[in-house]
């Protein structure tokens, strides 16, 4: 599959990129929003990337591809505003540009609170709130979707194995964004990933094998 990765140059984008770069059967495309990243990013193998922005216009980041996966955000050091104009509004602009340009599969890196907003601390909820509208949006597009929540992301080396759940009954923990890129690329060619959304951690279960019990 041709592999359109959003949010290429961070820390979860990075990890997917240097799987991807290392895979027979995928061929990625880096979407960064400055060029200066990209000879960063050819190390991992890479030798196509797009410039676009997540609050202009995404249409060309699409074309041609068979699949997204989106792994970008706003992160924390920015503003609310920047969450509706990236986190929530970019990510359904792409679902849309998906949608018209024939690109079938989308794997969206969402988090354990977009199911419920009110879930977690008062400071959280604009986030889940944003993350919920665009992940509505996906499972209500023509899209082949799978919708993949973390818990609270770490850079420790990824350990390979995960618990996940439609829902966790227990949030403790954490999970390396190295499992999460796992996580994300797994899914696409697993079909049981399908029109699925769920949450996962670190746990005891190998990736795969934990992905096919969903
Ligand atoms: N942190 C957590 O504990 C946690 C838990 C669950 C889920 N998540 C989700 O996981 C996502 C990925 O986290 P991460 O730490 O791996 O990401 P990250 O390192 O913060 O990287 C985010 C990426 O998004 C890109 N980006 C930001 N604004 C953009 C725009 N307007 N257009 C295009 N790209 C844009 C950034 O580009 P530049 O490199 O150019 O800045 C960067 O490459 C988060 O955004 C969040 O939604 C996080």
């Amino acid at each position: 599959m041709k592999v359109l990765v959003v949010g290429a140059n961070g820390g979860t984008g990075r990890h997917i990129l240097r799987m991807l770069g290392q895979s027979n059967d995928h061929q990625a495309v880096a979407m960064i929003r400055d060029i200066t990243q990209s000879a960063k990013l050819e190390e991992f193998g890479i030798s196509e990337t797009v410039l676009a922005d997540l609050e202009d216009e995404v249409d060309h980041a699409v074309e041609g591809c068979d699949a997204i996966l989106f792994a970008a955000g706003s992160g924390s050091k920015t503003g609310p505003e920047k969450t509706i104009t990236v986190d929530q509004e970019g990510a359904i602009k792409l679902i849309k540009a998906a949608e018209n340009h024939g690109v079938k599969r989308f794997v969206m890196l969402s988090t354990v609170g977009a199911d419920d907003p009110e879930y977690g601390s008062e400071s959280m909820r604009h986030y889940f709130e944003a993350k919920k509208k665009a992940d509505d949006v996906l499972r209500g597009s023509s899209l082949t979707y799978t919708i993949v929540r973390p818990g609270r992301l770490s850079y420790e080396a990824g350990i390979g194995k995960i618990r996940a759940a439609e829902k966790l009954d227990d949030y403790s923990g954490d999970i390396p964004r190295e499992d999460v890129a796992r996580v994300m690329i797994e899914s696409l060619t697993l079909e049981n990933t399908y029109g699925k959304a769920f949450e996962f951690l670190s746990g005891d279960n190998d990736i795969v094998k934990a992905l096919k019990s969903l």
